[in-house]
């Protein structure tokens, strides 16, 4: 027994040596391709430390609640730190359904103004919700990026969420209003970033870089986004010049598209059961333009869209995104 034991030592120990030399001679294994629009579906920087618990309450402006750096990160009891921004929130939204449909509110936040890796849902008609609802439970809408968690988890809620859970969220979501969530900025230069939690964050020690064809959209405070605070929002860096290539786009004017206002209404605020585009987040805006076009996202209502993005490059779904974005919710 014991010579049994020591010989499974030496092997163990010879198999750990091998494996190390392997792992370090070995290089990564290659991501698989990305989309051509890395910056709308970011993935996530691999060998970041994950973050740090130290126990202490934690505050945010506006807020007598207090939490530590991790207890906000339950999928099945988001926090709430400012109750008074909304009407009481369906249990489905405040708390999910476990196992299978986490709370709506941890993703889009209690109010719905929601994160770039996701999707806002403050004020879009309950009418779309459910429609959508009823798209990612057939398993019409998918992303074009298999690698990204977020989208894979949406398509999990939605494929479990019933339609009465559906409707209750969506009544609630589409009973408040939009605020302003988004600053659109266009510059040259850029922090250098990171990608944590699907989000793009400063690089710690890092420099400034040129934009290139990007657009970089980062919390304002990431202390405050990280704790998840339905009052601290974001900041979009987008290429100089793309506002206004993108509203030439929208509008129609070259015949690449068709005019957005059609259907999406006068100020892009929505119109009837259609959505609105303006002010939310051109990360998810163009993650959604390009699903259409790669036809990942074919829902009920999608052919109305397949004209609009049959002939858009990358570079006119960015410009779109952060024209979309530049304007009042
Ligand atoms: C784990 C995070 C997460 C949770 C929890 C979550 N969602 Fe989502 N949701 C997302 C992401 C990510 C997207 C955007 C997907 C993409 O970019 O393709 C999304 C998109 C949506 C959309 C599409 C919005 C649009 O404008 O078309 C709807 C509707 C939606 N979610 C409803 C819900 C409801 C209702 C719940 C609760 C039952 C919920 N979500 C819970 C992550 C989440
Ligand atoms: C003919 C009507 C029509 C026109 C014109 C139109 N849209 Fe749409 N759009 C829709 C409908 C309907 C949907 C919902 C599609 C679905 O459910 O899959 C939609 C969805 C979208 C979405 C996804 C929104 C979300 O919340 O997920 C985006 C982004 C979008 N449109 C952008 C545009 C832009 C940009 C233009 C102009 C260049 C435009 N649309 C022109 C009808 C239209």
């Amino acid at each position: 027994m014991k010579n049994t034991n020591t010989f499974c030592m030496i092997a163990l120990a010879c198999f750990c040596k091998a494996a190390v030399v392997f792992a370090q001679t070995t290089p990564p294994a290659p991501m698989q391709p990305q989309t051509p629009l890395p910056w709308a579906y970011a993935l996530n920087t691999p060998g970041l430390p994950p973050p740090v618990e130290d126990g202490e309450s934690r505050h945010v402006p506006d807020s007598e609640l207090a939490f530590t750096f991790t207890q906000p990160r339950n999928l099945y009891a988001p926090p709430d730190w400012h109750p008074e921004d909304h009407p009481e929130m369906p249990p489905i939204v405040a708390g999910g359904r476990n196992p299978g449909v986490f709370a709506c509110a941890y993703c889009h936040l209690p109010n719905g103004q929601g994160r770039p890796e996701n999707a806002s849902l403050v004020g879009l008609p309950a009418e779309y919700i459910m429609q959508q609802m009823a798209d990612y439970r057939a398993g019409l809408r998918t992303s074009s990026e298999p690698q990204m968690g977020p989208p894979a988890n949406m398509r999990a809620v939605g494929l479990n969420a019933t339609p009465e859970e559906a409707a209750a969220a969506a009544a609630y979501f589409a009973s408040m209003t939009p605020r302003k969530w988004i600053r659109v900025v266009e510059t040259a230069t850029v922090p250098e970033t990171v990608i944590s939690g699907s989000m793009f964050i400063e690089k710690e020690g890092g420099d400034m870089e040129a934009i290139g064809n990007r657009i970089v959209e980062m919390p304002e405070d990431l202390e405050r986004t990280e704790l998840r605070d339905s009052h601290s929002g974001f900041i979009a860096y987008v290429p100089i010049g793309s506002i206004a290539k993108g509203e030439a786009l929208a509008a129609g004017v070259d015949g690449k598209t068709r005019p957005c206002t059609f259907c999406h209404g006068a100020d892009l605020k929505g119109l009837g059961p259609v959505p609105a585009l303006a002010g939310r987040s051109p990360s998810y805006i163009a993650r959604q333009l390009y699903d259409l076009q790669t036809g990942n996202r074919k829902g009920l209502w999608s052919p109305l869209m397949a004209e609009v993005v049959a002939n858009l490059t990358p570079d006119d779904i960015l410009n779109i995104a952060a024209f979309t974005a530049s304007l009042e919710p």
